[in-house]
């Protein structure tokens, strides 16, 4: 009898409980067999351990102190001349680059350009697992130089080479086939930063010698390390090195080659790549292609137009030489362009004898 009293208390309570109990005095069938279980969901990061691993008080005093005795902290040299310039800015400002980013251009001169921020480099995470910094950029990166080719830095490292890489390409891919190349200005050249096409091996001109060109992509460095490897590694408060320095880290090259140097010059070879420079140079200067100019203190390309090997090889001289790391970001890639590089140039009469 359960039922009838409930029934009896209900009415009266008004037209629309009435009908509900209408509804629920039809005939139903027998219930259906539960269904399958849905998939498990992927589990979500912890979120006290991933998230304190990065943002923590501590590592952000750390990044932050380290950051203030770095280059992109300072930006004395790219951010006044070249930092508000539609051309140059993608490189050369964080407004530039945070613009080049999100866009992939720049759409005109910026009026009040300022140097690298933490937000210049980081913007949005993606996973918020390990290792996701929040980089604006990190895919490979279609060189300018020949934006057909893919150079793949390895992860963050890319983030780089964005902006780290040559601005034009060598007299044979812009002028194929032709004896003599015009020079046309003293700032003419890869540019003063190429360090991406010397760590992947690709952009130089690889002239004819006696030194086989490793295959691009190939180095050990480049795998093992890149960029974030050798200049990123754990900050080392004696040397000032490493971190958001971005001073190359001397405890990296010895933690991976188990060594004990005192200075960047494993196995002799940065003194040797610097020797084969000035050789190079010297070289260049019996050519005439070169010319050391007093009031800016610089040798600097004389305008003219020169057979191309010559061209070619002064590419590589200027391109090295602000490489900057005397065969580091590339052992072989850097002794052969050198050695061949030299050699053909030995091989050119001295203009006017
Ligand atoms: C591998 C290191 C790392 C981990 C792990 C990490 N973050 Fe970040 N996060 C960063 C960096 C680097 C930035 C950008 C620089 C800054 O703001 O300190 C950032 C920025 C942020 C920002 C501001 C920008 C934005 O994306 O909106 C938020 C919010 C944030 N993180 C939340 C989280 C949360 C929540 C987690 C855990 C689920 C997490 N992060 C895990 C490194 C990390
Ligand atoms: C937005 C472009 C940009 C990005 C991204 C960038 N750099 Fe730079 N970097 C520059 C410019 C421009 C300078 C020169 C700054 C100056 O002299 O004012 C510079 C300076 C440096 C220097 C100091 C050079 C010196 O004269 O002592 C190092 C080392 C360096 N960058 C390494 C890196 C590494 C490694 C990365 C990637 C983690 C990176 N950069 C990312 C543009 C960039
Ligand atoms: C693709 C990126 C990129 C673009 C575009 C670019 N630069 Fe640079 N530039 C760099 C990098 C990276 C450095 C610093 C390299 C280093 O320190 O090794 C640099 C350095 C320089 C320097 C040398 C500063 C010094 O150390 O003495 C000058 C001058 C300069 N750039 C001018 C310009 C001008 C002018 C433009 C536009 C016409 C321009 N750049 C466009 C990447 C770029
Ligand atoms: C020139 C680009 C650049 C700038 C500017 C920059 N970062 Fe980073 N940051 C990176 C890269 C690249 C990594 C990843 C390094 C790696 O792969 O080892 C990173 C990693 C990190 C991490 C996680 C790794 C760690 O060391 O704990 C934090 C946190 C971080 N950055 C915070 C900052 C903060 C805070 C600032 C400003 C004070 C800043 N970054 C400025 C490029 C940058
Ligand atoms: C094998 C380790 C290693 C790798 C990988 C590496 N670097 Fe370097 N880098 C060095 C060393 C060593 C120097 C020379 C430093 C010196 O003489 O003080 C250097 C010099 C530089 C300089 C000039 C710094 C200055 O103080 O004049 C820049 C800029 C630079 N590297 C950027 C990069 C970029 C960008 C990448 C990735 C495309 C990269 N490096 C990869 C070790 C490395
Ligand atoms: C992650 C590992 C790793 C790091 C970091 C590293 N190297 Fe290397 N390096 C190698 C390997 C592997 C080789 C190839 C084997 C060999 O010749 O010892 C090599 C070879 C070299 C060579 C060529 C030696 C020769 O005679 O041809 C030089 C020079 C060199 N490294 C310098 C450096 C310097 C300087 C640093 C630090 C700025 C550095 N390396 C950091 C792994 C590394």
């Amino acid at each position: 009898m359960k039922k009838a009293r409930l029934f009896f208390q209900l009415v009266g309570v008004g037209i629309f409980t009435i009908s509900l109990i209408i509804v629920s005095c039809t005939k139903e069938g027998p219930m259906g067999p539960a269904g399958a279980d849905g998939t498990d969901g992927i589990d979500g990061e912890d979120g006290n351990s991933t998230c304190m691993a990065c943002h923590n008080t501590t590592t952000k005093t750390n990044i932050e102190a380290q950051f203030s005795l770095s280059v992109h902290n300072a930006g004395l040299n790219a951010v006044d001349y070249a930092g508000g310039r539609a051309s140059c800015a993608e490189c050369h400002s964080h407004q530039g680059f945070v613009q080049f980013a999100t866009t992939g251009d720049v759409v005109g001169n910026i009026s009040n350009p300022t140097a690298w921020e933490c937000a210049t480099c980081h913007g949005l995470h993606e996973t918020m697992g390990a290792g996701d910094y929040a980089l604006r950029l990190k895919d490979p990166v279609n060189p300018i130089f020949d934006p057909s080719i893919t150079m793949d830095l390895n992860g963050n490292s890319n983030l780089c080479a964005n902006c780290h890489q040559s601005r034009r390409a060598e007299p044979a891919l812009t002028n194929p086939g032709e004896d003599t190349f015009r020079i046309t200005s003293t700032h003419w050249g890869p540019h003063h930063g190429a360090q991406a096409n010397s760590v992947y091996g690709v952009g130089f001109a690889e002239i004819e010698g006696s030194v086989d060109y490793p295959e691009a992509g190939s180095s050990f460095h480049l795998k093992q390390a890149s960029c974030t490897g050798c200049h990123m590694a754990d900050f080392d408060n004696d040397r000032d090195e490493g971190g958001h320095t971005w001073n190359p880290s001397l405890v990296a090259c010895n933690t991976c080659h188990e060594a004990n140097e005192e200075d960047f010059n494993y196995g002799g070879v940065r003194s040797d790549i610097a020797a084969k420079l000035d050789v190079l140079r010297d070289e260049l200067l019996r050519l005439g292609v070169l010319e050391w100019v007093e009031e800016d203190e610089a040798y600097e390309p004389v305008p003219g137009t020169y057979p191309t090997v010559q061209a070619r090889a002064f590419f590589n001289w200027v391109g090295l030489s602000e490489d900057r790391s005397f065969g580091a970001h590339n052992p072989k890639y850097i002794r052969a362009l050198l050695i061949n590089t030299i050699e053909a140039v030995q091989a050119e009469p001295t203009p006017g004898v």
